[in-house]
């Protein structure tokens, strides 16, 4: 079997990016770059993994995790990372392949079959993943030889203009054989345009020493490197097609694809149906034949077969819906759950609850969870019905099969079969609107007469 070791190099500024965060951090579909790069390198099954990482940069050694990471301080180029990478990995015979943590959007098929490419006979001790991108622009240029094969990578600003006029670009994937990586990258010097240790000197440094190099291209879009944010933004949406091209080739119907978002973890089951311009935030489960309606908003929420969620919906974290459950329009739910076929139609805010089966929740109805200081449990047992406009003041629970009246302000238990009305009570004086409203028509129609009367 052949040994693989991956490199992935994260140690950079990203200054082009003008953020306070580390580039790699950036997320593409709610999920950080480089854990991208690295959920693309796992099926790959790789002996060791490590991630080079700039001083300071402890959320990138916890998002690498569990890879290993190594320190490159202060960042000297990428060739300087390798470097940095290869004296942590020791001697290592197999594949070394180096992947650039700001190119997100990278398959597993693409790196296997550059990996391959390089293990083809006769065998190269550098294969270099290509593309031709609409506008080359800042990538490093591919020489090729007569014969095809590669025979320098010339960064752009060192470039003749006979050079940047060559389409063939660097993506910055690299796969060395391990037994020449280490000779090769310490031949690299920084007598460059940026004094930077260039890991794309490598290849004409192994020509020299008359060491076969070779090129593979694969697609532009997939090899895109996030410097910018507009660049975050094209690789958002290249995302976000792959994921709606994913889940309706697993059975789910989206009415617009275009318009729904999903995150990277984002499971939803078949014979679901997904109608225009839904969000889902991370950590979302949603089950088999579940029907979600236009403008609604899911994150961190499970969602069992067969409910309706929406139109205009909003899940938030800790959310479990059971089967069969209907949430409807401008309903607001956080770490609640709701049992079996329970209904919660219209206008309502129900935080930190527990709901069981077959509750009707109605109009307006509001938890009032939180004192100002601390969060409080609403229960609400199974077969409960409760009247539009309720206000549950929490901690309170209402009992199997109670009903609460509409407009009740509830801050006792009730218990289970009884009615609770918290309410002003209900007078009626008949005839009085009549006298009411004769009185106030006098009254209108003796300051009409003092007005004329002032004017004279
Ligand atoms: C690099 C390549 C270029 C290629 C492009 C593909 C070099 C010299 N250039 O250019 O040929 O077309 O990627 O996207 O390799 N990094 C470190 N340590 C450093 C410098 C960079 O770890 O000292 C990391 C960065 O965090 C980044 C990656 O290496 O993840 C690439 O660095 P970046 O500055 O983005 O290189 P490019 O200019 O895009
Ligand atoms: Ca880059």
């Amino acid at each position: 079997m052949n040994s693989l070791a991956v490199i992935v190099l994260a140690a950079g500024d990203g200054t082009r990016m003008k953020s306070a965060r580390p580039k790699v951090l950036h997320q593409i579909a709610h999920q950080p770059m480089l854990r991208h790069v690295l959920d693309a390198v796992a099926p790959l099954r790789p002996q060791r993994t490590l991630v080079v990482i700039g001083r300071e940069m402890a959320a990138v050694a916890a998002a690498a995790a569990p890879a290993e990471t190594v320190v490159q301080a202060p960042p000297l180029g990428t060739g300087h990372a390798v470097k940095t990478a290869l004296a942590a990995l020791g001697e290592f015979a197999g594949d070394v392949l180096v992947l650039v943590g700001d190119a997100a959007l990278i398959t597993t098929e693409t790196l296997a079959s550059l990996i391959a490419e390089r293990r083809r006979a006769p065998q190269a001790a550098v294969a270099v993943l290509g593309m031709r991108p609409p506008d080359p622009g800042a990538y490093g240029r591919l020489v090729l030889a007569t014969d095809g094969s590669l025979e320098a990578i010339i960064e752009a600003r060192e470039a003749s203009p006979g050079q940047r006029a060559i389409t063939l670009c660097n993506s910055g994937v690299i796969v060395f054989e391990g037994r020449y990586a280490p000779d090769l990258v310490d031949a690299i010097g920084n007598k460059n345009a940026k004094r930077e240790y260039y890991l794309t000197d490598v290849v004409a440094i192994a020509r020299k020493r008359g060491l076969l190099c070779r090129t593979i291209e694969a697609s532009a879009e997939e090899l895109l490197g996030v410097n910018s944010r507009p660049e975050l933004a094209v690789a958002e949406a290249t995302m976000q097609q792959r994921l709606r091209a994913k889940h309706m080739a697993a059975g789910v119907t989206l009415i617009d694809p275009t318009t729904v978002y999903f995150s990277a973890d984002t499971a939803i089951g078949r014979d679901t149906v997904i109608e225009p311009s839904v969000v889902f935030g991370p950590g979302v489960r949603v089950g088999e034949g579940v029907e979600i309606r236009a403008m609604s908003h899911i994150t961190g929420a499970t969602i069992g077969d067969g409910a309706i969620v929406g139109p205009f919906a909003r899940l938030r974290p800790g959310t479990e819906l059971g089967p069969r459950v209907h949430v409807g329009n401008f309903v607001e739910l956080k770490a609640v759950r709701l049992g079996e076929g329970s209904k919660a139609n219209h206008l309502t805010y129900i935080g930190d609850a527990v709901v069981g089966r077959e509750v009707n929740i109605g109009a307006g109805t509001i938890t009032c969870n939180y004192d100002g200081f601390l969060k409080h449990e609403t229960r609400i047992e199974d077969g409960a019905f409760i009247g539009s406009n309720a206000a549950l003041v929490a901690p309170v629970t209402i009992g199997a099969n109670a009903i609460v009246g509409a407009g009740s302000v509830i801050t006792r238990d009730v218990p289970a079969d009884a009615l609770a009305l918290g309410r002003g009570e209900q007078v009626e004086k008949p005839g009085a609107a009549r006298a009411l409203r004769a009185r106030g028509a006098e009254a209108k129609r003796q300051r009409a007469k003092g007005k004329e009367r002032s004017k004279v």
